[in-house]
């Protein structure tokens, strides 16, 4: 089955109003019909990115989500409060997260249930470092940290997820996974997922980590890759719209 292709510009820690402002008209006046996108921008930026985007094929979303509604939880963001900006998205476990701020795979379990109960799409990331992929752990972290949603809020939050395979040492740094590289965990992901009774065919698979104009065809192609998470190239409009563009492309082919 053919399912829709995805990118998403994950803008980490970056933007202003006013380069923002350039950035999002630049995506709202090209559109290709053939994909989606979405960008994941900073909690002060969403309603910008609201005023901006409304009404265009570019849906906009946030970076974290708290795993609570409402409280005494100082610093924190829920997703009923996403949902009320419009967000579509929210990024959920991203190995900066992981990494920096001690997400462990419980809690990103628990993030991902509170942004589906809120109404926003979770894109949860998983992925090695390279001490694991040496190690020939691959797919073992990857079943651990998909498992922690198994094994928490049950597998039922799969099939109106994203997920996104970002191996850690692809992020930031210019070495991409091939495309075979990409595919292989691809589709364990999808085998996973079938063998946990979700039906895997529907859920996108996003590949992340130095995505790239020039590379997004040859990843796009694979049949288990359904689009990108775009860090450092989605800061750049035209980088960013040839990426959404080999999305559409190989969407249609
Ligand atoms: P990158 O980041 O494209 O800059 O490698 C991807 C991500 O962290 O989502």
């Amino acid at each position: 089955m053919q399912r829709r292709k995805l990118v998403a510009g994950n803008w980490k820690l970056n933007g202003a109003l006013a380069s923002n402002r350039s950035l999002l008209e630049a995506l709202r006046g090209s559109a290709y019909a053939g994909a989606d996108c979405a960008v994941l921008v900073p909690f002060p930026y969403l309603a910008q990115a609201g005023e901006i985007l409304k009404g265009s094929r570019v849906a906009w979303g946030a970076q974290d989500v708290s795993e609570h509604d409402a409280g005494a939880f100082t610093g924190e963001v829920s997703a009923p409060m996403l949902a009320e900006f419009g967000c579509r998205y929210v990024a959920v476990g991203h190995s900066e997260r992981r990494a920096l701020f001690a997400e462990d795979d419980a809690t990103v379990a628990r993030k991902m249930a509170a942004a589906m109960k809120g109404g926003v799409t979770p894109i949860l990331c998983v992925g090695e470092t390279l001490a694991e992929r040496e190690a020939g752990q691959t797919a073992a972290v990857v079943e651990r940290q998909l498992k922690a949603v198994v094994d928490g809020p049950g597998t039922a939050l799969f099939a109106q997820a994203v997920v996104a395979y970002e191996p850690v040492w692809a992020i930031g740094t210019g070495k991409t996974a091939t495309p075979d590289q990409a595919q292989e965990v691809h589709g364990q992901i999808r085998a996973l997922l079938n063998r946990w009774g979700v039906e895997a065919a529907v859920v996108p698979l996003l590949y992340g980590g130095s995505v790239k104009a020039s590379n997004a065809a040859s990843l796009f192609a694979m049949p288990d890759v359904d689009g990108g998470l775009v860090g450092g190239a989605s800061l750049v409009a035209t980088e960013f719209l040839d990426i959404w563009r080999a999305a559409a492309e190989a969407g249609t082919r």
